[in-house]
């Protein structure tokens, strides 16, 4: 077996699951002390670079972000917690999608801060893409976000043919 056949074999999704912790400091928040909306993008961003660079085993760079909703709010002091998998592998992209909770030690307590799904690209050093490995998925919710990632990669690709269509005034 070549070093190319074994690089490419696939990869379940526990092997890439990945948590990143950040404590907020007031340089991470607005005037009222509340996180900025855009650092914790940054953070979705990272811990979903994660997931996808341990799973591709290559270079990745961010090709979209879909949709966020900001659902609870985050001060300075607390603890976000950020989980990133990858869903499913395409070609030379990838879904991965990031759940963050933020957590409070003193009030034992968690909350659900925001979700995302991001679509990472393998380059090599002179950017051109590469193929990447199939991810496995093994449990139920696994399975569940595979088929959802299916849905949503045609959903993305009908919303982009419809922004490059020319528009007629
Ligand atoms: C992402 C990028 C590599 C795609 O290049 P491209 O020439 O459009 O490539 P292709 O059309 O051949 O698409 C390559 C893959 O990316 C996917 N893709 C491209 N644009 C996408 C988008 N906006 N959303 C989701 N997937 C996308 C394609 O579906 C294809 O996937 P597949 O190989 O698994 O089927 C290129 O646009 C790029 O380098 N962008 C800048 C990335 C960057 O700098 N990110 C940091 C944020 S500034």
């Amino acid at each position: 077996m070549t070093d190319n056949d074994l690089s490419m074999m696939p990869r379940p999704v526990s092997d890439s699951q990945s948590e990143m912790a950040q404590i907020v400091l007031p340089n991470d928040a607005n005037p009222l002390q509340a996180l900025l909306g855009g650092r914790l993008m940054h953070w979705i961003d990272m811990a979903g670079a994660l997931a996808a660079h341990r799973h591709s085993r290559h270079y990745v760079v961010t090709a979209s972000i879909d949709h966020l909703d900001f659902l609870f709010p985050v001060r300075v002091g607390d603890l976000v917690i950020l989980r990133s998998s990858v869903n499913r592998v395409f070609r030379t992209s990838m879904e991965v999608g990031v759940k963050v909770w933020v957590e409070n030690y003193l009030e034992d307590s968690s909350h659900h801060v925001s979700s995302a799904y991001l679509t990472f690209v393998a380059v090599d050093r002179e950017g051109r893409r590469l193929p990447i490995p199939a991810v496995i998925p093994e449990t139920d919710e696994q399975k569940r976000r595979y088929e959802d990632a299916g849905r949503r990669r045609e959903n993305r690709r009908s919303e982009m043919d419809r922004r490059r269509r020319p528009r007629l005034h």
